[in-house]
């Protein structure tokens, strides 16, 4: 038995919060590895509902570790706060139970700052060119953890030295805000500001890679929690539509220090169609009927900004691809649910570019946005699937669906989620068992 990494296939809200979630309570240890505040997790349990960005999904369960590994970005005032959030509903938190990377990046609010004025610059650019962040600085956290230049969590053990770089780091920020014609931010107060909080952050700080290590020789079981999906990993995604980490399970290993062969099963989280929020392409995109119809009955409003997500029809080829270069073992299919109803459902088999057939998604910009789909057409039900927690209870249209999704995306369905709620899981294969 090993460790199970969980990441998103698609372009995030796949229910990967819900399946972490569920899945937690086979595991010691949960490990968020990269992405930061920008993720947004809903999970269901017993009627409340909680809402996660920067704590790893595994700390609504008692009695385990949870991680936030050195690959994630950490807004400090954030995790304070979703920290005392969590506690008003009755969850325990404290340094017993949760762990911050010492080597993890800090997101300051001169990052947030940023990303609002270079999304402005893009617009006045051009109209439509914006990303469509969702404005939490992380793009302008990891361009300076790569730049060299990062505040993170260990320098606030040491003022003066913190006081340097935050002077170094703010006059390379606040002549770029001058130049995008956004008010500059005085280093001083940067510095006073971090100050008044770095003992409720150190408490937090420990050496991760080192309790990993620990948990290998004692056999204890890790799951990795990813963010976002593989459609907005910053290589393999829809370039410059991307979050600006690796959202690939590979990262589960970088981003909290251990191993590649720490990762003994990779479970891909999968919803029964698409969305996507913000910009960029989307080949399966429904702006019409089906499209309100799954964001109605989906509730597809995202979690962190609140905007209404795009949506389509379930696009295999995509997928397929995520699987691939993902490393991905098994999937669970989420919210199967959303589609009772329909008479028929499509999924798209194959890309037209240019009068050609195409099998894969391409990496050019122009290309990716110019793919016209091949749809396969499959026949609905009308029975409700919703909260079913055997496969026995799914009418035969849907076990086909589910069946032709697996030989199309060439991965097992392992899991399937039939509700936001927490029990409302069919569990064909235990990915830790698997492992
Ligand atoms: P994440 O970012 O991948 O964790 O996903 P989100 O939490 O942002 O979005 C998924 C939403 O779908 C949440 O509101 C979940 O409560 C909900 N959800 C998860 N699984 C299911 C399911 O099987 N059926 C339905 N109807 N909703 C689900
Ligand atoms: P979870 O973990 C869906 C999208 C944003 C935007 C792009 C870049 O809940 O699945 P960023 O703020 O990361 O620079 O924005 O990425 N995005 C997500 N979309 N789910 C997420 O996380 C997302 N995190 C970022 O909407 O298009
Ligand atoms: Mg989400």
């Amino acid at each position: 038995m090993g460790n199970v990494a969980v990441i998103g296939s698609q372009w995030g809200d796949e229910g990967k919060g819900k399946i972490v979630d569920w899945l937690s309570s086979r595991a010691d240890v949960v490990v968020r590895f990269q992405g930061g505040h920008n993720a947004g997790h809903t999970l269901v349990i017993d009627g409340v509902e909680y809402k996660l960005s920067l704590l790893p999904s595994g700390i609504v369960r008692g009695g385990k570790l949870s991680i936030i590994g050195n690959g994630v970005v950490v807004d400090p005032w954030h995790l304070l706060k979703e920290i005392d959030g969590i506690r008003a509903k009755g969850i325990e938190v404290n340094p017993a139970n949760l762990m911050l990377a010492e080597n993890a990046t800090l997101i300051l609010p001169v990052h947030q700052a940023a990303d609002r004025a270079l999304e402005a610059a893009r617009e006045d650019a051009k109209a439509g060119s914006k990303i469509g962040t969702t404005g939490r600085g992380i793009g302008p956290a990891y361009e300076d953890k790569v730049a060299r230049r990062a505040i993170r969590v260990c320098d606030l053990q040491h003022p003066e030295m913190l006081k340097e770089k935050i002077e170094r780091l703010m006059l390379h920020h606040n002549a770029l805000l001058k130049g995008l014609g956004a008010d500059t931010i005085d280093p001083d107060k940067v510095y006073d500001d971090l100050m008044q909080i770095s003992g409720s952050i150190l408490q937090y700080a420990g050496v991760v890679w080192k309790r990993l290590e620990e948990a290998r020789v004692k056999g204890e079981r890790v799951l990795f929690e990813g963010a976002q999906g593989i459609m907005l990993d910053v290589d393999h995604g829809t370039y410059p539509y991307v979050t600006s980490s690796n959202t690939v399970s590979a990262s589960a290993a970088s981003g909290s220090g251990v191993g590649p062969r720490s990762v003994n099963y990779v479970l891909g989280i999968t919803k029964a169609y698409t969305t996507r929020v913000g910009t960029g392409p989307f080949p399966t995109e429904q702006q019409n009927d089906v499209g309100e119809y799954m964001g109605q009955r989906g509730k597809e409003f995202g979690t962190v900004t609140g905007r209404k997500r795009r949506c389509g029809w379930f696009d295999a080829v995509l997928v397929r691809q995520a699987v691939k270069v993902g490393g991905i073992d098994g999937i669970a299919l989420t919210k199967l649910d959303v589609l009772d109803g329909l008479d028929e459902l499509k999924v798209c088999v194959g890309y037209e570019l240019n009068g050609e057939r195409i099998q894969h998604y391409p990496a050019s910009q122009l290309h990716q946005a110019a793919v016209k789909p091949i749809y396969e057409t499959l026949a609905g039900w009308k029975e409700s699937t919703r909260g079913a927690r055997s496969w026995a209870d799914l009418p035969a249209a849907a076990v086909k669906y589910v069946r032709r999704i697996e030989e199309l995306i060439e991965a097992p369905v392992t899991l399937l989620s039939t509700s936001p709620e927490r029990e409302d899981t069919i569990l064909m294969q235990d990915p830790f068992l698997a492992a």
